[in-house]
C-alpha cells in the first residue's frame, strides 16, 4: 500500500463533505491522484446499503443490525476501491469511516467498543487510515446547522436522534482521539471553510510521515465544549 488514506469525521453538521471536496481539489491541484469517496457508500452495493440504514423508518433497526450492515458496506467499499487505489499510489479522502461505527453505534447506540474492535479486524485487517481529520463542533451547533432539515423533513435517521445521541457520538470520537492522538488532527469546525481547508491541506503535503501519524498529536484549535 502506497497510497494514503485520510478519514473525515465529525458530528452531522460539521462541514466533512465541504472539507473533502475542497482538499480533493486543492491536493489535485498539486498533481495527485485523489479518490473521494464516502460511508456509507461508495460502490453500488453500499450506496443501497446507505439508502436502507439512513432512510427515516417506521420500523426500528436493532443496533447490532445497524453496525453489521455498516460493516457490510465497508467490506465491500474496500475490496471494489480503497484497496485498489492505495495500491495505485492514490490519495483516498473517505467522508466517514471506522471511527464513526465507534461513535455512532458505540457511543450514540451503546455497543461495546470491543464489539466493534472484532469487525474492524475482520473487515479491514490491518488497514487503518493515516489520519483521521475529526471536525469537532459543540454538539449545540451540530444541532443547529442540521436544524432546517429536520422542520423541512429532510432529516435522515440518524438526524432525528435526541440531543443526548450526539453528544455521547461527540464524546465518542472525542475518547478515540485522546488514546491515540497520534491519528487525528483535530480541528474547531467553527473555524471559517477556507482556512480548515488550507490547515488539512497543509497537513497532508507534509512529510508522509506526518499523515503516517508518527508525529506527535497536532491539535489546530480544538473546539471547546
Ligand atoms: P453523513 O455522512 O453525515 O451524510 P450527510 O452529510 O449526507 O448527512 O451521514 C451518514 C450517517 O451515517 C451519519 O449520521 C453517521 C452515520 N454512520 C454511522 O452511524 N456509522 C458508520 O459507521 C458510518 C460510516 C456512518
Amino acid at each position: 500500500m502506497t497510497g494514503r488514506f485520510v478519514a473525515f469525521e465529525g458530528l452531522d453538521g460539521a462541514g466533512k463533505t465541504t472539507q473533502v471536496r475542497a482538499v480533493a481539489e486543492a491536493l489535485r491541484g498539486d498533481g495527485i491522484e485523489v479518490v473521494v469517496t464516502r460511508e456509507p457508500g461508495g460502490t453500488p452495493l453500499g450506496e443501497r446499503l446507505r439508502e436502507v440504514l439512513l432512510a427515516p423508518a417506521d420500523e426500528a433497526i436493532t443496533p447490532d443490525a445497524e453496525l453489521l450492515l455498516m460493516f457490510a458496506a465497508r467490506a465491500e467499499h474496500l475490496a471494489a476501491r480503497i484497496r485498489p487505489a492505495l495500491r495505485r499510489g492514490a490519495f483516498v479522502l473517505c467522508d466517514r469511516f471506522t471511527d464513526a461505527s465507534y461513535a455512532y453505534q458505540g457511543g450514540g447506540r451503546g455497543i461495546a467498543a470491543e464489539r466493534i474492535a472484532v469487525l474492524e479486524s475482520w473487515v479491514q485487517d490491518q488497514l487503518r487510515p493515516h489520519l483521521t481529520v475529526l471536525l469537532d463542533l459543540p454538539v449545540e451547533k451540530g444541532l443547529a446547522r442540521t436544524a432546517s432539515r429536520l422542520t423541512s423533513g429532510a432529516a435522515d435517521r440518524f438526524e432525528c436522534e435526541r440531543i443526548d445521541f450526539f453528544r455521547r457520538v461527540r464524546e465518542a470520537y472525542l475518547e478515540r482521539q485522546r488514546r491515540s492522538p497520534e491519528r487525528y488532527l483535530v480541528i474547531d469546525a467553527r473555524r471559517g471553510a477556507p482556512e480548515i481547508t488550507r490547515t488539512i491541506a497543509a497537513a497532508l503535503r507534509a512529510k508522509p510521515d506526518a499523515a503516517a501519524g508518527r508525529r506527535p498529536a497536532r491539535r489546530a484549535g480544538a473546539a471547546g465544549t
